[in-house]
């Protein structure tokens, strides 16, 4: 019998270490279901934190500890999912120097990222473009096509403008059929991302209508899906509403439009998940702490409920988190915040509803001070915070079947005679 447990233990192991970590190597793409996520036959929730800076950190030998550090996090805090940048066009540290060049220690860093993502058994967001500045984005773009005689006026030209299309098909390509020096496997091949993401908080405020942002999306989602039909793929939007259903725009922050429409951008059919963010201290400024958790729960209900009863996809909160640097901030309205977005994703996963995952914004590892906004989390300095997510975590994955071992028995917790009980 003890050797029988011991056996069973070993299998336990193994099949842990598969499922977590070297499962993604064994055709372990994340897929959709419905309003729900799938990997290897069982339930996916997409649970963990943005950190935009690691392929940065990764791109030299001394800040490779900070991405592993972050890897080792997320696994060690029952989290699946981490969210980060496949770009930086232009200016310092930059990835894509110019159109179609590259930089091959940062390449090497985003390598480096994915690498150990996989090794951490943790799945990656990649988001492939920046509606702002910071790391270039679709300004760096247009300044692009303007330098080769285009007579390109805003940054939202970004959005139609040919020559800049072309730029950015061009970037798409060459992540997704990027060779991991790492690894040997290429990118578009590798389960370990859970998905690719256009661009990281599409806005177009030049056409309100949303005609323009909506040919962009529909145009460069069968591009993405042409090269990749494996991976997911969302849009990367905030989650404002637009025409398509303009009742809905009353959910909008202040009523604030942004060239987007949450229903639309997701409906077309390459888009596998709609993602929403909440910045209620950014979004409604100067309101009562009562007002900014009322907004969030009816932004976050609201698009819930279209989710499942309009798109009938699986939902994300790709971003959400508090800042110590606006006003009104203390620990405890952060913790009630984080405690609300969690409540929110348990009560629709639990009960089999669309919103899979939340994703805060953002982890630092230690000794990272230049990246500090205020929104930063850093475990060691908040055990709040972390017993917050860490419980989440677990919560969380109590849903999926999570095998333990009762009386040398490998049992599920769905098994009829398996009540929950703590494993050997
Ligand atoms: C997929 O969804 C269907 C319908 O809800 C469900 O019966 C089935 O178990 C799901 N499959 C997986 C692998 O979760
Ligand atoms: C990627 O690189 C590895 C290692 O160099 C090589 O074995 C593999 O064939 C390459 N894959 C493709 C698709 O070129
Ligand atoms: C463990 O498996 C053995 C052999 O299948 C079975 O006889 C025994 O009842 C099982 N124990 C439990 C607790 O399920
Ligand atoms: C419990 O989950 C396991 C793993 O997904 C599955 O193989 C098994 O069929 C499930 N059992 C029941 C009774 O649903």
């Amino acid at each position: 019998m003890q050797g029988n447990r011991f056996f069973c233990s070993v299998f336990l192991l193994i099949l842990l270490a598969f499922r977590h970590g070297i499962a993604h190597g064994d055709g372990g793409f994340v897929t959709t279901n419905g309003t729900g996520f799938v990997v290897n036959g069982r339930p996916f929730y997409a649970n963990g934190f943005n950190a935009y800076w690691l392929m940065d950190m990764a791109s030299e030998p001394a800040g490779r500890s900070k991405v592993s550090s972050a890897f080792q996090q997320a696994s060690s805090h029952g989290m699946t999912v981490v969210r980060t940048w496949a770009f930086s066009d232009g200016g310092h540290q930059a990835l894509q120097r110019s159109p179609g060049s590259y930089d091959d220690d940062m390449f090497e860093g985003l390598d480096f990222v994915i690498s150990e993502a996989r090794k951490y058994g943790v799945y990656l967001i990649l988001s492939l473009v920046n509606n702002h500045e910071d790391y270039g984005g679709k300004k760096q773009y247009v300044q692009w096509a303007r330098d080769m005689g285009q007579a390109a006026g805003s940054d939202d030209d970004f959005f139609w403008n040919d020559v800049v299309k072309t730029f950015y098909r061009s970037h798409v390509k060459t992540i997704l059929t990027r060779n991991n020096t790492m690894t040997g496997i290429v990118y578009r091949d590798d389960p370990t991302i859970f998905a690719w993401e256009l661009m990281n908080e599409p806005r177009c405020q030049s056409d309100l209508s949303g005609r323009i942002l909506q040919a962009w999306i529909t145009e460069m989602a069968a591009y993405v899906k042409s090269i990749d039909s494996r991976h997911l793929l969302e849009v990367g939007t905030e989650g404002f509403y637009g025409d398509s259903i303009s009742e809905r725009k009353q959910f909008n922050p202040g009523g604030y439009e942004a060239g987007t429409d949450f229903i639309a951008n997701n409906e077309i059919p390459e888009i596998d998940f709609a993602t929403i963010h909440a910045y209620p201290d950014q979004w409604i400024p100067g309101s009562s702490e009562l007002a900014q958790l009322v907004f969030l729960q009816r932004w976050m209900q609201s698009h819930i409920g279209d989710a499942d009863a309009v798109l009938r996809k699986p939902l994300v909160i790709t971003e959400f988190g508090k800042s110590s640097r606006l006003s009104g901030y203390t620990v405890c309205k952060r913790d009630a915040m984080y405690r609300t977005v969690y409540s929110a994703i348990h009560a629709s996963a639990s009960s089999g509803g669309p919103c899979r995952g939340g994703l805060f914004w953002q982890l630092l590892a230690q000794g990272m001070d230049g990246f500090r906004d205020g929104y930063e989390i850093i475990f060691s300095e908040s055990p709040l915070i972390e017993n917050i997510i860490s419980r989440h975590s677990r919560r969380i994955s109590s849903l999926i079947n999570t095998p333990y071992i009762k009386d040398g028995n490998i049992s599920f917790r769905n098994d009829s005679k398996g009540a929950v009980s703590s494993s050997k």
